[in-house]
């Protein structure tokens, strides 16, 4: 009887969502849809050209600023960063609450081994950045700056 009960359910369901699939626009990959450029024009004064492509991140940094604060904007800000829309800095408001700051760049606690480790293995959203992305001296150097506090 429950069996039966549950597969009435299910076709019901089946049934239910049917129309709404036959409503979906075909999406046609058109000729007229843009290509995205390859590359993004680099400011005066940049040190972007050098740098290797990170595809979602791109901020430019002042000419001599300290390269693990410079690796830190150019590779983490864009979600470790201030503001909304920043997803590991939300993550890290919803994780530690108010035990620890949810801005990596205000913690005191970290340790190089540890921020190394994330950098390159990732965790849940945030990709793992491979050498031709961040070399090992950028990561080293983003290492200690994040770990500067302790
Ligand atoms: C695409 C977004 C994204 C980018 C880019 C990103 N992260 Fe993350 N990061 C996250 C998320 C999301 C978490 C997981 C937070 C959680 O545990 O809920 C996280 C977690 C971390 C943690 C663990 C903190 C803790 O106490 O648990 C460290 C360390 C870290 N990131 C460092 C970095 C560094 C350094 C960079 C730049 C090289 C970077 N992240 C780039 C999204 C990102």
């Amino acid at each position: 009887m429950s069996r039966l009960f549950a597969l009435a359910m299910l076709a019901a369901l089946v049934a239910a969502g049917e129309p709404m699939h036959a409503a979906e626009p075909v999406r046609s990959l058109s000729a007229a849809e843009p290509a995205a450029p390859a590359r993004a024009p680099v400011p005066a004064g940049s040190t972007r050209a050098a740098e290797p492509t990170i595809s979602w991140s791109w901020q430019s940094v002042a000419p001599g600023t300290d390269p693990g604060k410079a690796g830190f904007e150019r590779a983490c800000a864009v979600c470790h960063g201030e503001g909304p829309d920043r997803p590991g800095t939300s993550s890290l408001q919803i994780k530690y609450a108010d035990k620890l700051p949810a801005l990596l760049e205000q913690r005191t606690d970290l340790t190089p081994e540890f921020v190394r480790y994330y950098i390159r293995n990732g965790f849940a959203m945030m990709p793992r950045f491979r050498k031709s992305e961040l070399s090992d001296a950028e990561v080293e150097a983003i290492a200690r700056y994040l770990s500067r506090k302790r």
